[in-house]
């Protein structure tokens, strides 16, 4: 679903850029723009950009940038209508009525009547666990060193030993019985009716990231079974694309996340300050949760309990986070069963040390295996040896591969030779050469195509024809829009000149006309390019004449690569580069 355009751009230029980041990142400013530390990755000194004249944000140290539509889809994860939303409120714009089926609309009116019965089954939880009854699990949960600031900021509560309070309590607030079963708190048997799922427990609300509460999970105080207790999957509760504590964990302002088996380890890591913590819900690590935690890090540490369950585990998830594309680490907690115990026992400092040194995963794997084999024998060392070589086979990168040979050798005192030769061997057994395997070649511009010296200049161009739109009428029968190679840069320069044409350049506007992320990203760094780096060098006449020619070189050179070319595409490059030779002789009027 998508707003029409015109509302999209009054909420846009109704709520400034400023304002909004504003509030949440501290901006100073610095020049025309204002300058803060970025949101999106960890840094010490601003390299994150805020650009009032353009209503435009970018980071010039991880790349992010957009505008204030992008800043909120971003910074809260909402979807573009979400963020539509949230700031068409904030600025007092009623946004039209979206036309629904009355299927859609019965459906979203559910999910949001099972999201409301969850928060206040979460409220009742909470307060039971400060009342009178509630006193064992307030006792539990002091015993296991919760300060009252922890269990506020994780909502815990307490279910009673009654069998139908909480039915009975969300019946009162006026939820149906069709709607406190959907939600997942309570079960339905045709002898006694609708029971609370949950008795007895301490309450550990499950929450998404904009920190609503979408499922439970609960404790016994004793060592009985289960453990724990889970709410089922509901209409709002996926538990294998929702983990635990990232609704805090996701603005930690770490370049990393500490992945941990259990509530209680995610809670203590909190407590201690590892705000990084997340753990899955009840089940195994999924690459639906792999994928959620990319969006935010590439790099994973596990901090899995330390017995074999836990280490199967961690084997398991690094190859998830493998074939997701990340990068896994495994943090050793021993002597000690999980990080809960281990800050007990040792404290903060010695767990921040314990990240420091966590264990490359590849290290891991092999650690693992090692058990299985006898390394005090040559032969038990023989076969280990294989075993390591058939795990190195599996790198598809050349030089990591290379580089993994080279520190498996020294780890186990092999020679290079020889484990090199028996990969190489593995490798031809298994059907496949040992060779090179060449990298796909980007079917898209990478960052790596962007930044090649064409695009530098178009960039360069388009930003200073967007702060002095008077030089367009010196360059547009020199440049096309098709001297724009990068599809991105091409639709942004088509906008750029109409709008110039039209007398109002809004550079903001163009972002949100991007569907794609990256491609909004892109967009708002077109318009960040530092003018000043080229401007102060030369004069500013000669400085503006190369662009133009670089882009316009460029733009022939692109063509010239073509292969297969007609006859007419050959004379369009021979009667460009005249064009080219001309472009030398102009000369631009360019204000200071
Ligand atoms: P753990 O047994 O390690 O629990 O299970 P924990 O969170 O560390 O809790 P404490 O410290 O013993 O109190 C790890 C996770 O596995 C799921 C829960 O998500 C738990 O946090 N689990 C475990 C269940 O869903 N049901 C169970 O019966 C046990
Ligand atoms: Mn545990």
């Amino acid at each position: 679903m998508r707003y029409p355009e015109e509302i999209v751009e009054e909420v846009r230029l109704r709520n400034d850029i400023v304002d909004v980041i504003g509030s949440s990142v501290r901006l100073t400013r610095k020049g025309s723009s204002y300058f803060g530390l970025c949101p999106f990755h960890n840094e010490k000194s601003p390299s994150f950009s805020v650009s009032p004249s353009k209503q435009i944000f970018y980071c010039f140290g991880c790349g992010v940038g957009g505008n204030v539509i992008s800043f909120v889809m971003k910074y809260e994860n909402y979807t573009f209508s979400e963020a539509v939303k949230f700031l068409a409120d904030r600025a007092g714009i009623k946004l039209p009525e979206v036309e629904y089926t009355k299927e859609q609309k019965e459906r979203e009116n559910k999910r949001l009547r099972i999201l409301e019965a969850n928060r206040e089954a979460a409220t009742y939880f909470y307060y039971n666990l400060r009342g009178r009854d509630g006193q064992a699990g307030l006792n539990y949960l002091k015993g296991r060193e919760l300060s009252e600031e922890t269990m506020k900021k994780f909502g815990l509560g307490f279910s009673l030993m009654q069998p139908d309070d909480l039915v009975k309590h969300l019946r009162s607030k006026g939820f149906s019985d069709e709607e406190i079963r959907e939600s997942g708190l309570a079960t339905f048997d045709e002898k006694r009716g609708l029971t609370d799922k949950f008795w007895n427990r301490v309450m550990y609300p499950i929450q998404d990231i904009n920190h609503r509460v979408i499922a439970f999970g609960g404790r016994v105080m004793s060592d009985a079974k289960p453990k724990y207790l889970n709410s089922p999957e509901t209409m709002v509760f996926d538990k294998s694309r929702n983990l635990y504590g990232l609704n805090f964990a996701r603005t930690s302002r770490k370049d990393h996340f500490i992945l941990c088996e259990g509530y209680m380890d995610v809670i203590a890591m909190h407590q201690a300050g590892f705000t990084e913590a997340v753990a899955s819900l009840g089940t195994a690590f999924t690459p639906g949760q792999a994928t959620i935690l990319k969006r935010y890090s590439h790099d994973v540490y596990l901090a899995y309990d330390s017995d074999g369950a836990g280490r199967k585990a961690a084997l398991r998830a690094i190859e998830i986070l493998r074939s997701s594309g990340m990068s896994g680490k495994v943090i050793n907690m021993t002597p000690y069963k999980d990080p809960d115990e281990f800050i007990k026992a040792l404290g903060t400092e010695e767990f921040q040390k314990r990240i420091d040194e966590a264990e490359n995963s590849f290290f891991f794997e092999l650690r693992m295996e090692e058990e299985n084999f006898d390394l005090s024998d040559p032969d038990g060392r023989t076969r280990f040896l294989k075993v390591a070589a058939e795990k190195l086979v599996a790198f598809e990168d050349e030089i990591e591969r290379e580089s993994y040979i080279t520190a498996v050798a020294k780890k186990y005192s092999v020679s290079y030779e020889s484990l090199k030769n028996q990969v190489v061997s593995l490798a031809a057994r298994n059907g496949g050469e040992y060779k090179p395997i060449e990298k796909p070649k980007p079917t898209d511009f990478s960052k790596a195509d962007r930044e090649d010296a064409g695009l530098v200049s178009q960039r360069l161009l388009l930003t200073w024809l967007c702060e002095q739109p008077s030089l367009y009428e010196q360059i547009k029968d020199h440049i096309k829009l098709t001297d724009f190679t990068d599809p991105v840069y091409q639709k942004v320069a088509e906008w750029l000149f109409k709008d110039i044409e039209e007398g109002t350049v809004n550079p903001g506007a163009y972002v949100s006309r991007f569907e794609d992320e990256e491609e909004q990203a892109v967009c708002a760094a077109v318009f960040n390019t530092k003018l000043s780096e080229i401007e102060g060098e030369e004069t500013s006449e000669k400085a503006f004449g190369d662009i133009v020619y670089k882009v316009k070189k460029n733009s022939i050179d692109v063509l010239g690569r073509k292969p297969d070319q007609s006859v007419e595409e050959m004379m369009a490059v021979l009667n460009a580069k005249k064009e080219l030779e001309e472009l030398k002789k102009v000369t631009y009027r360019v204000s200071q």
